[in-house]
C-alpha cells in the first residue's frame, strides 16, 4: 500500500451501497485513484508531496498557476463573507450567524381552488390537486414586475413517500410501511383516491408569494397559482411530435400526453419560462409483454429501465381498482392490435424537458423533445447572444450516463425568441479526453454513424433513443451527472457528478478518477472566446469532494473542517458568481453508519469559482436532501428546499408513529418537504 491509499484504508470492505447496488467484484490489480493521479503528477513534474500537488497535476498544467491563489482562498476572497457552520447531526436547520430562516410552501399548503386546508396524512386526491406537492426539488422565483418582494415560485416535486401522504388512512396508520410502501387490497388493487392524490403530488406547483408587513413571506392566492401534475394534459413538441413512437390511445396522432413525472431539477429559459426535468420516470411504468416466456421490451423501454414485472410500476398506479384510463395507461404492455388502442407507447412520452409559462395559467406545457429523452436532471442555458444560437446543457443522472448539449438552429432575437426555438437544432453528447480537452459528438441523422443501416431511422428515432445514440457515438460515461450551472463572470460551465459506487478500477478515467466513488466531484469546462456553440472545449475538475484526506481542490490543497462535503447534486451560480453546492448523500439520519457518516446531515455550501474557496452555509434536518436554491433579484432573500425529511425512518418506526424527523412542524405529525426562506438580520446579500 502506498501513501496515497491511506485515505481508503478499508475501502474494499466498506463501500457505500445504495438500494439495488451490487458489491464491487473487481479484484484486479488496476491502479487506484491516487496511483493514477500520482503517475500523472510525476509525468508532469509537479510532484511536491501531498494531495495539493496531486490535485495540481490532475487538474492540468493550465491550473498550476492558480495554486498561487491558495493563500487568497484561505484568507477569503471577499465574495463569501459568512462564517462556516459546522457539520450537524441534529434534526434542525442551521444557518450562519446573522442569518435567519422561515418555512414556506410545505407539502399540503393550499394554493388554488377553494384553498383546501392541510390535514396531515389525511387529505384527498381532489384536495391535493390544489395543494403544494411532495418532495420539493428544482425551484425558481419569477419576480412580478421585477420585484424582489413579490413573485411566482415554480417548484418541482420529484417523487413521493406515500406513507406520509396517507399516514392517517386505513392501510397505513400503524402499518410497517417503508419509504416506498403503498397499500393494496385483497385483490392486489389500489384505492383510486390514493392514486389520484399521488399523481397530483407530483409535477410542479406554481404559486405567488410575497413579503408581508411583518417581514415574513407567505403564499398569496392568485389566478396564476396552479398545479401541473402527473395527469395534466401536455403537448409533445419538436421532432418526436407526431411520430409513431408517441401515438397512443389517448393521442392517436402522437401530439399530446398526460402529465410530467419525477421532476427533479429545472431550468429557466432566456425568455423567462420554466423548464422542468423528467428524471426517473421509467420506474412508473410496467411492461409485461413477453415472447417465448421472456420479457420482450422495445429498446426505448429496455434501455431506460421500464419494469417487466406486473406489480413493477413504482407505485402500482396501473393497478387502481377502477381501471380508469388515467391510471391504466401506466401499464405499457402490448394488449391490442395497434399502438393507438393501448399504451405501449406511453413511456415514450416521458423523459423530456418540459416548458411551462408560469405567467399564463391557461397555457399548456410542452415537452421539448429536441433536448433528448433520458433521465434529465435539469437544464442550464448559456447566456444568450444576439444573433447566435441558443445553447443549453442537461445531464442524464444514472451511473455511467452522459452530459448533453443542445444548440438551436435559429438565433436569439431579444424580445422575439420563444420556446419554439428549442424545436429545431442539434443535440450533442460530451466526450472528455484524458488530456483535458473535450468534444461534442452530434446526435443527428447521418452524423457519427447514426444512420438507418446502424439502427437509427431518423431524428425522432435518435431522440427517443438518446441514450443508445450516445452509446453508439462513444460519449464519456460519467459518475451520475446532476445539476449544471454557468459562472456569469467567466462563462465556464460547472456540472456536479454526484457519485458512482459501481465504477471499478478498470473504468477509471481522468474526469471520473475514482473507483467506488462514494463522494463525487465537480467538473467544469470552457470554450475559446466563451463561445458555447463550439464543438471542442477544455475541462478540469473544480473539486474532488470528500473528507479532509479524501478530497482535492483545483487550486491546491484539500477540503477542511469548514467545507468537507460529499455527493454534490444541486449547483447554482447566483448573479454575483457565488456558486451554491447542495448535497444529496441519500436518506442520511442520526443512526446512519457508513462512509458518509463524517459529513453529517445533507448541507449547502457556497464557493468562489475563481479562488476555490468553499464554506458550509447551512445544514438540514434528518433524512432530507438539500436541493433547489434561488434568490430574489436583489440577492437579499434566498429560497432553499429540503426534500424527504424523515425518509430514513424504518418501517417499524413508522408503524410506531415515529416519523424520522419533525421538520417543519415538530408537533408529532408527519414530516414534510418544504422551502425555507433565508434572509440576513442586517438585510444584506445572502452569502456576501
Ligand atoms: Fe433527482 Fe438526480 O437527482
Ligand atoms: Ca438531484
Ligand atoms: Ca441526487
Ligand atoms: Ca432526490
Amino acid at each position: 500500500m502506498t501513501d496515497f491509499e491511506r485515505d481508503y484504508p478499508n475501502y474494499r470492505e466498506t463501500p457505500f451501497f445504495e438500494h439495488g447496488d451490487e458489491p464491487p467484484c473487481n479484484t484486479s490489480s488496476n491502479r487506484n485513484f491516487y496511483q493514477v493521479m500520482e503517475a500523472r503528477v510525476e509525468r508532469r513534474g509537479f510532484l511536491i508531496g501531498g494531495l495539493a500537488a496531486i490535485a495540481t497535476g490532475l487538474f492540468g498544467s493550465s491550473l498550476a498557476s492558480l495554486s498561487s491563489s491558495t493563500a487568497l482562498a484561505q484568507s477569503g476572497s471577499g465574495l463569501i463573507g459568512f462564517k462556516s457552520v459546522p457539520i450537524s447531526f441534529d434534526d434542525t436547520v442551521v444557518v450562519p450567524e446573522g442569518y435567519r430562516f422561515q418555512v414556506l410552501g410545505a407539502v399540503g399548503e393550499p394554493i388554488s381552488g377553494d384553498m383546501p386546508a392541510y390535514r396531515p396524512g389525511a387529505n384527498s386526491g381532489a384536495e391535493q390537486e390544489h395543494q403544494i406537492g411532495q418532495h420539493h426539488d428544482g425551484i425558481h422565483f419569477f419576480p412580478i414586475d421585477g420585484s424582489s418582494e413579490d413573485g411566482l415560485i415554480a417548484v418541482n416535486h420529484e417523487y413521493i413517500e406515500p406513507r406520509f401522504l396517507h399516514a392517517e388512512k386505513e392501510g397505513y396508520k400503524g402499518v410497517a410501511a417503508d419509504d416506498s410502501f403503498v397499500a393494496y387490497d385483497a385483490d392486489g388493487k389500489r384505492d383510486d383516491d390514493e392514486v389520484r392524490m399521488e399523481i397530483a403530488a407530483h409535477g410542479v406547483s406554481i404559486y405567488r408569494t410575497s413579503k408581508q408587513a411583518d417581514g415574513n413571506w407567505a403564499v398569496v392566492a392568485d389566478p396564476r397559482n396552479r398545479k401541473i401534475t402527473g395527469g395534466t394534459p401536455i403537448e409533445i413538441g419538436g421532432p418526436v411530435r407526431g411520430s409513431d413512437h408517441v401515438k397512443t390511445k389517448f393521442s392517436p396522432d402522437g401530439t399530446r400526453t398526460r402529465g410530467t413525472l419525477n421532476n427533479c431539477a429545472h431550468g429557466v429559459t432566456p425568455w423567462n419560462t420554466y423548464m422542468t426535468a423528467e428524471e426517473n420516470w421509467a420506474g412508473y411504468f410496467a411492461n409485461t409483454t413477453q415472447l417465448d416466456q421472456k420479457p420482450d421490451l422495445p429498446r426505448e423501454h429496455a434501455r431506460y429501465g421500464v419494469s417487466t414485472n406486473a406489480q413493477g410500476g413504482r407505485y402500482g398506479w396501473h393497478l387502481a381498482k377502477s381501471g380508469a384510463d388515467d391510471y391504466a395507461r401506466f401499464d405499457a404492455t402490448t394488449t391490442a392490435a395497434s399502438a393507438i388502442e393501448d399504451y405501449r407507447n406511453e413511456p415514450n412520452t416521458f423523459g423530456y424537458m418540459v416548458e411551462i409559462d408560469p405567467f399564463d395559467p391557461d397555457s399548456t406545457p410542452i415537452k421539448r423533445t429536441s433536448l433528448g429523452r433520458f433521465a434529465h436532471e435539469g437544464v442550464v442555458f448559456a447566456k444568450p447572444v444576439e444573433g447566435a444560437p441558443v445553447v443549453c446543457y442537461s445531464g442524464d443522472d444514472a451511473r455511467f450516463e452522459y452530459i448533453y448539449k443542445f444548440v438551436s438552429e435559429g438565433v436569439w432575437v431579444p424580445g422575439e425568441t420563444d420556446g419554439s426555438i428549442l424545436d429545431t437544432g442539434t443535440l450533442y453528447a460530451a466526450k472528455f479526453n484524458d488530456d483535458g480537452t473535450g468534444e461534442w459528438l452530434a446526435l443527428a441523422p447521418g452524423r457519427n454513424g447514426l444512420t438507418p443501416a446502424n439502427g437509427f431511422a431518423d431524428l425522432a428515432d435518435i431522440l427517443v433513443n438518446t441514450r443508445l445514440a450516445a452509446d453508439f457515438v462513444g460519449a464519456t460515461k460519467m459518475d451520475r451527472p446532476e445539476w449544471g450551472t454557468i459562472d456569469p463572470k467567466t462563462g465556464e460551465v460547472y456540472f456536479a457528478l454526484t457519485n458512482n459506487s459501481r465504477r471499478t478500477q478498470a473504468q477509471v478515467d481522468a474526469v471520473n478518477p475514482r473507483a467506488v466513488n462514494n463522494f463525487g466531484q465537480i467538473v467544469r469546462w470552457r470554450y475559446d472566446n466563451t463561445d458555447h456553440t463550439k464543438s471542442s472545449f477544455a475541462w478540469d475538475l473544480f473539486v474532488i469532494a470528500g473528507g479532509k484526506t479524501t478530497s482535492a481542490l483545483a487550486t491546491g490543497g484539500a477540503l477542511s473542517d469548514d467545507n468537507t462535503f460529499a455527493c454534490p447534486d444541486g449547483l447554482w451560480c447566483d448573479e454575483n458568481g457565488r456558486m451554491w453546492i447542495q448535497t444529496d448523500m441519500g436518506d442520511i439520519g442520526p443512526d446512519y453508519e457508513g462512509p458518509l457518516k463524517e459529513f453529517g446531515m445533507n448541507a449547502m455550501l457556497a464557493a468562489d469559482p475563481a479562488t476555490g474557496e468553499i464554506r458550509r452555509f447551512l445544514t438540514g434536518p434528518w433524512g432530507q436532501e438539500t436541493t433547489g436554491v434561488v434568490s430574489t433579484p436583489d440577492g437579499k432573500t434566498m429560497f432553499v428546499n429540503f426534500q424527504h425529511p424523515g425518509a430514513q425512518a424504518s418501517a417499524e418506526d413508522f408503524a410506531a408513529g415515529k416519523f424520522g424527523s419533525g421538520f417543519p412542524d415538530y408537533d408529532g405529525t408527519v414530516p414534510r418537504s418544504a422551502t425555507i426562506v433565508i434572509t440576513r438580520e442586517d438585510g444584506g446579500v445572502i452569502g456576501a
